[in-house]
Order: structure tokens, then sequence, then C-alpha cells
């Protein structure tokens, strides 16, 4: 009988060498190789995919009839709807976000919100203690609610408490950086502590059917603190996002493996937790009064859903000599200096011995190409010190050559501007639509000439 051949191969990157050493050679990471059982198959077998002694797999149609997978909505209108409609029983779903910006007091309001509905619900904290979470129900007002709460870090307690008699439909875990697992090695919060625990919690929710909700923590660069592999094993990603001085929050979906990733929800923070926000251009929109110059309204967009948002430019001319400053809240400063650069180099305006300073209303960040004419009649009215009409929204894309561009989805924009009471756009020519009145430019010099009030 042929000698088996013993096969080490490397955690990190995958080699495999036929013994072991200290550092592996392709990658060079230091104690990385770990033995594994030999492959039981001849070469000739392994060559050619014929180990044999598998089961048939049914193999179905991509027609054939399917059920739709079950939902459990919260009662949280603005959270089932970021969700596509409520939780899935046995699904994964990861909720990120800076610290402080409410992902726990999101969580347990769901929590209570889902137990006083009749469901059995489990909130485990590894950051908080069991006192401290219950005086936080306390001062929202879900002292009552039957939710089960443990201040726990070990996910085999906690997975063999809750796998005793029925599961809950709803397990939240908060955060997945402080759980720990003993069977791999490692301080909570590591990669493979991050990677570990997520497999056990999701391994139960598969099993067990119990929607599993995972809390995670943002680094500094946005990403999921731990792994980005957290992303791809859980079967929804949520980020919840906002400005912590400002009191709006949004809950965006970023993956979603049961629905659309277009939905958003929008709260504020109050004194009593995360209020549902139904009609977000109102908390957006300030108190608009007539003739304020450098002041525009932008309907924007997220996802299917229209959120309008005042821009504010403040321009002050200084002495010449020093580079004046540009500062930009809630928009991208590479397309502002894009935007002055056409404003000078296509319609003679220039802001070159001038301040610019660029302000998004409410603390709201606009991620929409659309907004770049909008900024432009903010832009223009600070310098000219001529208002834009109060009764008047603005939206397009500029393109380098001056040209204005149409954007997605003008009609729902229309339509909730004039819900919100105003009664002319300033839009691209290209738009075709009927909704209200509009001033339509093919360029951006007409655009400006028209502020003006140049022909
Ligand atoms: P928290 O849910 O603990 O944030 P996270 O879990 O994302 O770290 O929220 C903490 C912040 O929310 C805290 O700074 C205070 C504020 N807050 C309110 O303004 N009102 C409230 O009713 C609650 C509970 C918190
Ligand atoms: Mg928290």
């Amino acid at each position: 009988m042929a000698k088996v051949q013993k096969r080490f191969v490397c955690q990190s990157c995958g080699s495999v060498h036929h013994r072991w050493q200290g550092q592996c050679v392709d990658c060079s990471e230091w104690n990385t190789l770990v033995e594994e059982a030999p492959l039981n198959a001849t070469p000739f077998q392994a060559k050619h995919n014929l180990q044999g002694g598998g089961r048939m797999i049914a193999m179905t149609a991509l027609d054939a009839q399917s059920v739709l997978p079950d939902r459990l909505p919260f009662g949280i209108a603005e959270f089932d709807r970021a969700l596509g409609g409520g939780l899935v029983a046995g699904s994964a779903t990861l909720i990120g976000g800076d610290p402080g910006i409410g992902k726990s007091t999101l969580l347990l309001q769901a929590a209570a919100a889902l137990a006083r509905a009749g469901h059995d619900v489990a909130y485990v904290s590894g950051e908080e203690a069991a006192d401290q979470v219950r005086l936080r129900a306390q001062r929202l007002g879900l002292g009552d609610a039957p939710v089960r709460l443990a201040a726990a870090t070990s996910t085999r307690d906690i997975l063999t408490t809750l796998g005793h008699g029925t599961p809950p439909r709803l397990l939240v875990i908060d955060s997945i950086q402080t759980m720990h697992s003993d069977l791999i090695e490692g301080a909570p919060g590591t990669v493979s502590q991050v990677r570990a625990t997520a497999q056990e919690l999701i391994r139960f929710a598969k099993e067990r059917g119990t929607a599993v909700v995972l809390v995670g923590h943002v680094t500094k660069d946005g990403a999921i603190a731990g792994p980005r592999v957290l992303e791809h094993m859980v079967d929804t990603v949520l980020s919840f996002e906002g400005e912590r001085s400002h009191q709006y929050r949004i809950l965006r979906s970023l993956k979603n493996r049961f629905g659309g990733t277009d939905e958003i929800g929008v709260f504020a923070m109050a004194g009593d937790g995360l209020v549902e926000v139904s009609n977000p251009s109102a908390l957006f929109l300030t108190q608009r009064d007539e003739g304020v110059t450098g002041a525009t309204v932008f309907p924007a967009l997220e996802g299917t859903r229209p959120v309008l948002v005042e821009i504010q430019a403040l321009v002050v001319r200084v002495a010449s000599g020093a580079t004046p400053r540009r500062s930009v809240v809630g928009w991208d400063s590479a397309r502002l200096a894009m935007i002055l650069a056409v404003l000078e180099a296509r319609c003679g305006l220039s802001f070159s011995t001038c301040e610019v300073y660029l302000n998004v209303a409410g603390g709201y960040r606009i991620q929409d190409p659309a907004a770049d004419l909008a900024v432009a009649a903010a832009l223009v009215s600070g310098l000219s010190e001529r208002p834009v009409p109060a009764d008047a929204v603005a939206f397009g894309e500029i393109a380098l050559s001056g040209e204005l561009r149409p954007v997605a989805h003008a009609p729902l924009r229309l339509k909730e501007s004039a819900k919100l009471g105003f009664e002319r756009a300033l839009l691209p020519s290209s738009v075709d639509t009927a909704a209200m009145r509009q001033s339509a430019f093919r360029t951006l010099g007409q655009f400006v000439d028209h502020l003006l009030g140049r022909g």
C-alpha cells in the first residue's frame, strides 16, 4: 500500500506543504501551518474528480414554485422598510454604525416592540451590564416589555441557554466584537474571534429558525470592525448613519439577500429614544424666509424615497494674496471644486478672491450627483447676493463642458417638491415631465443668466 502523504496547509494563504515548518515559504507568515487529513483519493481519481460514493443531489428548474420567506415585522415602519418588510426567520442581520449613534437604543426598542406583540425575544449585551440595559429600557418607557435579557460574552453559554426549549424568534447580540468563542484562541474583537463567533451564531439561526441580529462597530475608515468577511456571512447588512451632533439617523440597507437595498428608514434621536420620521423632508428643510441669498432647496433621492434638503453657500470676498478657503459640510469637496471651475471657465464667474463655505442643512449628507445644479444656484446666489426664488427647487448634473445632464427619477423629485408647497423647478431641459412649472436649461451658462436676470 502506498505511503499516505502528510499535508500541512497554511491558514493564511492556503498553500500546501509536505512537512511542517515554522514559517510559510509562500506568504512568510509564522505559525500558520496546520496538518490536515490526507485526501482520500488516488491521484487519478483526484485529477478526474471521480471520487465516487457521493449522493445524488436533486436539480430543480429555476421557474419552479418557491415559497416566499416568512417575514416578522417589528411594527416599527421605518425599520421594517429598511429590511424590506421585516425580519426573515432563520436569517442573520448585521447592523453597523459609529459608537454612540444609537444602535443599542434602536435594537432595544425593536426587541421590546416584538416582545410586546407576543413573540419570544432575547437580548444579549456584551457591552453593558443587565442593570444598565434595564435602566435604559425604563427610561425609554419599555420597562414592561417581556424581553429575555442577559449580559454575556461566551457564545457557548448563550447558545446552550437558548438551545434549551423553544428557541426565541429574535436574538439580538450587542455587539459581535465583544463575543468570545472558546473553540479558538484569541481575544474578543480579533478577526478570528469575530468570524468564529458569528459562524456559531449564524449556524444557530439557520438550524433553529431564530432571526439573529448582530451589532457591529465601525472603524474610523467606515468598515465594520473585524473582517469584511462578516458582511459575506450574513444575509442582510444595515448601516445606521448620521451626525452625532444632529438628531436625524438613517438606517440604510447595504446588502439584502431577501429584498432590495434601495430603501432607507429615517429616525430622529429624541429624549425618549428614536422616533420614526415618516416625512423626512420636513426635518431637513429649515424654516425658509423670502429673500435669503445663497440657499437653494434640492430634492435628493434616497433609494426610491425623495428627501428635500436645503443647500447653503456663503461666499466671502477676501483680500487677494492668500489662497481662499473652501469648506464643505455634507457634500463632496472635490465636486465643489469642479462646480467652481465650471462656473469660472464656462460662465465667467470668478470665485478666486472669495472664500466659499458650503453646508447642507440639518446635518444631512448628500450622495446624489443630481445636487450639482442646486449647489451652483446657491453659489451664484451667494456671489451675486440675489436670492434664488423661495418657491423653487433645483436639480441636475453638470458636465465639465457646462452642459446640464438629466438625472434619475425626476418625476418623483417633482412630486415630493409639489407636495411640500414648491411651485417651480429649475432643471436640465432634457428632463421631460409636466409635474410642475419649470424653467429648463440646456447649459449652466443659460441657468446662470436666468438667475442673474440677464435675459
Ligand atoms: P446607543 O444606542 O448607546 O449607541 P450605540 O449602541 O450605537 O453605541 O446611543 C447612545 C446615544 O444616544 C447617547 O449618546 C445618548 C443618546 N440617547 C438619546 O439621545 N436619547 C435616548 O433616549 C437614548 C436612550 C440615548
Ligand atoms: Mg451600544
